[in-house]
């Protein structure tokens, strides 16, 4: 699967930009609340206008803190997946829960420092899982391959049937990076510059589908 990330799209243009990219499974959509992380994007508003422009389910990836109080309304929304980070909250099965409730699947994040081994047990309340491959706050960041042992270890959990999950990276991923991602094991690629950089996002799509699946 393919998910490119509107950070790096025009935002005055999100309506054309989520049309560029047609074929694409989801559409990342990353929420930044300049305190979490030292970026501020966009919220609940643009994420209900962009629900009512495309058919493409939303990724929305909530790098912002106090999850518990903002990530269910994403849910209830019509967003397909919301996805929290592990270090904004101290109670992540509760918003995991929360989230299903509303609607939706639900994700946890963990950044490229954290350490997976902890939330292995709390996975079961989870759809997705989302590996950081740069440090979240801004796109274009160079791919950090140590996370990939992260990827394995869960897809190992997942191959042996302990967890029903999708892998997903974010960060860093091109044409150089999504085979080293494909080969551990993750199945859902983020991808916001080597998308919206490209001259033909939909192509961009298509060879970075290819890659993975190669
Ligand atoms: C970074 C965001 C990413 C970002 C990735 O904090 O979570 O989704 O858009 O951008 P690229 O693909 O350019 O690294
Ligand atoms: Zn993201």
């Amino acid at each position: 699967m393919i998910a490119p990330s509107i950070l790096s799209a025009d935002f005055a243009r999100l309506a054309d930009e989520a049309a560029a990219v047609a074929g694409s499974d989801w559409l990342h959509v990353d929420v930044m609340d300049a305190h979490f992380v030292p970026n501020l994007t966009l919220g609940l508003p643009v994420v209900e206008s962009l629900l009512k422009a495309t058919d493409i389910p939303l990724d929305c990836h909530l790098m912002i803190e106090n999850p518990g109080r903002w990530a269910p309304p994403y849910a209830e929304a019509g967003a397909y997946n919301v996805t929290i980070h592990a270090e904004a909250t101290d109670d992540p099965i509760s918003v995991a829960r929360d989230i299903r409730a509303a609607g939706a699947k639900a994700g946890l994040s963990v950044k490229p420092g954290t350490p997976i081994e902890p939330y292995l047990e709390i996975l079961k309340e989870f759809d997705t899982l989302l590996v950081m491959s740069v440090e979240p706050g801004f796109g274009g960041q160079s791919f950090i391959p140590d996370v990939l042992s992260k990827a394995r270890a869960v897809r190992k959990l997942v191959d042996s049937g302990e967890l029903t999950l999708i892998v997903e990276i974010d960060g860093g991923i091109n044409t150089d990076t999504v085979e080293a991602a494909a080969e551990a094991g993750v199945d859902c690629f983020v991808a916001g510059s080597a998308v919206y950089g490209a001259a033909d996002p939909a192509e961009a799509v298509r060879k970075l589908r290819a890659q993975a699946a190669a």
